[in-house]
Formats: structure tokens, C-alpha cells, sequence
């Protein structure tokens, strides 16, 4: 019997995720050192973490026989503690990537459907099938989530609703006061997945507990993957009601949080002054991007988050000759053909990643 005959008819129908070719393979590929090579392409933050969560890192390897803290009570209660939660409030995540998947594994029946925005992470798309359900995308005209035409989508049968803002890959952020009134309208029904996955670089990002503490039906997820500089080390979490938390922990794995992880996520979340440097460098960053883009002549989105979807025609062959050049963005491919996705970098980053894209649009021109 092949694999094929026994396989879950769904996984030969699931996509796989595309994240991009690595650093190294780029560098081989192209015979390019190594250090020549800028990676703008999975919005990571280009300043790494703080020097405190690296050292909390180092610190942890040395038990790492050792299984993790389990229940992960030691960063849940540093979270609660900074952001005004309860640490049953909490569910640690191998990534907030994670999270999607446990609401799926908690929620999601063969033929619920999946309400998100045709422009947005492509995991929820992902996950809805993953479990035999039917993503429902709806337009983004704008580039932002249509709220009302989210609530619009949703029928008997849908179970969750994702928003993320600011969205990833357009970086557009919905305004606090239409989260909360999409939010309060939303059936009993359906469970409000909100990706604040790049919420810290906003300066006023909206803030759901009330809701969550009225009893409303939200599951929020943040990420130590984007402004605290940890994506390799793979940790996220998801907060709600204590009911809705402990239906999370039930269906995930034992130890899904690593030790090395929680105790840098731990040392990351003291660091204030790292965020803050963080997020104002990204706002410079981005302005350095937007004046090029003018020059250019290169229309963007306008961006809240910490990269910038750049509309240069022929995405892919752009991201092809700007990985030939060391210079590693996203594609985008779909209705986003015509763009790039570029994460912000150092000055310096941008400053040579600036210059070869105009290298790269003049050699297209001719
Ligand atoms: C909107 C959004 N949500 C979630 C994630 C996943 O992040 P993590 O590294 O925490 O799994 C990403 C990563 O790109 C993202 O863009």
C-alpha cells in the first residue's frame, strides 16, 4: 500500500505554508558571502532582541536537560504582571502560530466555516482547512479588514472570525473604536480570533480585555517573534476568558513552550526601554522607506507595522533580481502580484536595500 492510500484524504488537498528561502541557501545559491546578505522578508525585528533576553537565553541552556516549566506559571505571571492580565488568562504558544492552530483544534468541525480578510495571514486560511473547514475571505478594498462586510460573511456555520491589525502583509491597522463595535456585534456563536501580532508598534493599540472580561467570545494573540527580536526561538500566547484559555490548554501538547524561550521571553518583557527604541527606529525606518518609495515614484500602503508593501509591478521578477543583488524581500503572489513586501531594516539596511530596488526598477524599465 503507498502512503497516498492511507493518507487523510485532506492533507493531499492541505497548501504548505511558504516561508521563503533561508539566509544560507540564498548566499550558496547565489555565491554571495554571507554577510552581504540583507533579510528584509519575514518582519522580523533587523535590531534583534534585548541584550537581557539574550543573557536569560544563555542562562537557560544550561538546564536544558530538563523539561520546561510546564505549565509555563513563571512568563504567564510576568505577562499578567505587564500587561493586566490573570495568569489563567493565558496560554503560552510555540509561536502565536500556535494559538491559530489550538483554536482550531478547540472549535473547528469538517464543514464549520472561517471568517477572515482576503488580504491577511495566510495561516488562518490554513488552519481553517487543516480541520475540514471553509475559509470565507472577505474583500479588503482598502487594504484593511472590512469589518462590516466580516459580519456581513458570517453565517450558522461559522465558528471563528480573524482580524489582524495592523494586518499583515498590508500593515494596516483598524481603529480601536471599530474593533470594539465589530466585537460587540459579533453572534454568540463565533469566536473573535485578534492577531495583535504587530500591535506594539503601534502607539495606541486597541485594547479588547474589557470586552474579553464581559464576557465576550475573543481569543487575543500576541508574539515574541516581531518587536522583542525572539522569532527563532519560537514563542507566542493567546489570552481570554479562564474558560476559554483552559479549553486551549486542553488540546495543546505538554511542554509546547521551551525553556530557553519563556525565560528569554521573560527577561524581553522587562526590557521597556528596548521596546521603545524599537519601535521609534521603525517609525524612522519606515519614513526612510516612504520618502524612497516617493522618489521613486513607487506607490505603498501606508504602513503601522514594521514593513511596507511596495507596489513595483512584476513582484516576483522584483524579488528575484533583488535576491540576486543580497537582498532577501517577500512576494506576494494573487491579487498582490504587483508588490513587494519589505520588512523594515536597520538604516543601514534600508539605506542599501533602497538602492539596489532603484537599481533593480531602473534595469526593469529598459
Ligand atoms: C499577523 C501574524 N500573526 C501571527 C504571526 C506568527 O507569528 P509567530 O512567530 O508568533 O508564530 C505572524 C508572523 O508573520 C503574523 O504576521
Amino acid at each position: 500500500m503507498q502512503y497516498e492510500e492511507l493518507v487523510n484524504p485532506r492533507v493531499l488537498d492541505q497548501p504548505t505554508y511558504n516561508p521563503g528561502k533561508p539566509i544560507e541557501q540564498v548566499a550558496s545559491d547565489r555565491g554571495i558571502d554571507l554577510q552581504g546578505i540583507v533579510k528584509l522578508a519575514s518582519n522580523e525585528n533587523p535590531f534583534g532582541p534585548s541584550p537581557k533576553a539574550l543573557e536569560a537565553a544563555v542562562e537557560a541552556l544550561q538546564a536544558i536537560r530538563l523539561y520546561p516549566e510546564g505549565s509555563g506559571i513563571r512568563l504567564k505571571e510576568k505577562i499578567a504582571g505587564v500587561r493586566g492580565l490573570d495568569s489563567e488568562e493565558i496560554v503560552l504558544g510555540n509561536g502565536s502560530n500556535e494559538i491559530i492552530e489550538l483554536l482550531g483544534h478547540a472549535f473547528l468541525r469538517p464543514g464549520d466555516e472561517v471568517v477572515c480578510g482576503s488580504l491577511s495571514f495566510i495561516v488562518y486560511r490554513l488552519v481553517a482547512l487543516l480541520f475540514g473547514a471553509s475559509p470565507v475571505e472577505v474583500a479588503m478594498p482598502d487594504y484593511r479588514h472590512d469589518l462590516d462586510g466580516m459580519l456581513e460573511a458570517i453565517t450558522e456555520k461559522t465558528r471563528l472570525v480573524f482580524v489582524a491589525s495592523p494586518n499583515n502583509p498590508t500593515g494596516v491597522a483598524n481603529s480601536s473604536e471599530d474593533l470594539i463595535r465589530f466585537a460587540k456585534r459579533l453572534p454568540q456563536h463565533v469566536i473573535f480570533g485578534f492577531d495583535e501580532a504587530y500591535s506594539e508598534y503601534l502607539d495606541n493599540p486597541p485594547d479588547l480585555l474589557p470586552l474579553i472580561r464581559e464576557g465576550r467570545k475573543i481569543v487575543c494573540m500576541r508574539t515574541f517573534s516581531k518587536i522583542y527580536g525572539l522569532a527563532g526561538l519560537r514563542i507566542g500566547y493567546g489570552y481570554g476568558s479562564p474558560e476559554v484559555a483552559a479549553l486551549l490548554h486542553r488540546v495543546r501538547q505538554p511542554f509546547n513552550a521551551n525553556s530557553v524561550a519563556q525565560a528569554a521571553a521573560c527577561a524581553a518583557l522587562e526590557d521597556r526601554d528596548h521596546l521603545t527604541r524599537c519601535r521609534l527606529a521603525n517609525q524612522e525606518g519606515m519614513r526612510q522607506w516612504e520618502v524612497a518609495c516617493s522618489n521613486l515614484g513607487l506607490p505603498y500602503v501606508p504602513s503601522q507595522a514594521n514593513f511596507i508593501l511596495i507596489k513595483t509591478g512584476n513582484g516576483e521578477g522584483i524579488f528575484e533580481a533583488l535576491q540576486d543583488e543580497g537582498i532577501i524581500a517577500r512576494s506576494l503572489g494573487g491579487s498582490l502580484e504587483d508588490y513587494l513586501r519589505i520588512t523594515i531594516g536597520t538604516p543601514e539596511q534600508n539605506s542599501l536595500a533602497i538602492a539596489k530596488l532603484a537599481e533593480v526598477m531602473k534595469a526593469e524599465a529598459n
